[in-house]
């Protein structure tokens, strides 16, 4: 049976360090479903459905077949055992995202044991690369067209009305 993974994330907006680990973790299971979180604290600067088209244009534009995207809300676990994955995965870029992403991890362990989280590494030109970040410099009038998909780019630009 194929093994199904939950990429699960804010992606406001999707970079290329996501669609990094999203390219890897394709190669790696059957099935990746990349789940935007709907219940946050955090106040998006995309909506879920803005966020979700940004998503699927760079995975077709990728040519993945076997990636799908989607929302969730509540625990992370539920949604996992719920569409019957069993791996979440995340993206560990320093040592500086170890600690949260150890403590995530294993509450979510201790949640659902039947759900195993996976950390992957991007691409080293991508470890300092943050949505927050991407999100200042284009704010700042500053150039992100090497940090995110061309449609991310454009579609920034234009909400913080810069271009
Ligand atoms: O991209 P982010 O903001 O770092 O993603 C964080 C995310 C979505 C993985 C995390 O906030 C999450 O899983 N939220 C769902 C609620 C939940 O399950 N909380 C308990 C985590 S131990």
């Amino acid at each position: 049976m194929e093994t199904q993974a939950v990429y699960p994330g804010s992606f406001d907006p999707v970079t290329n360090g996501h669609i990094d680990l999203i390219q890897r973790s394709a190669a790696l299971f059957g099935k990746v479903v990349v789940a935007i979180l709907r219940n946050t604290e955090k106040i998006p600067l995309f909506t879920i459905e803005e966020r979700a088209v940004m998503l699927e244009e760079a995975i077709q534009n990728l040519g993945l077949k076997n990636v799908l995207v989607t929302s969730f809300a509540g625990l992370l676990v539920d949604f996992v055992e719920r569409i019957g994955a069993s791996v979440i995965i995340r993206g560990i870029r320093a040592i500086s995202d170890y600690e949260y992403e150890l403590q995530m991890a294993l509450m979510n362990r201790r949640l659902s044991s039947k759900v195993e989280t996976v950390f992957m590494l991007p691409a080293e030109a991508y470890s300092f690369l943050s949505s927050k970040l991407v999100k200042e410099i284009a704010e700042l009038g500053g150039s992100i067209s090497a940090f995110v998909p061309a449609g991310v780019d454009k579609r920034l630009c234009s909400k913080i009305g810069t271009k």
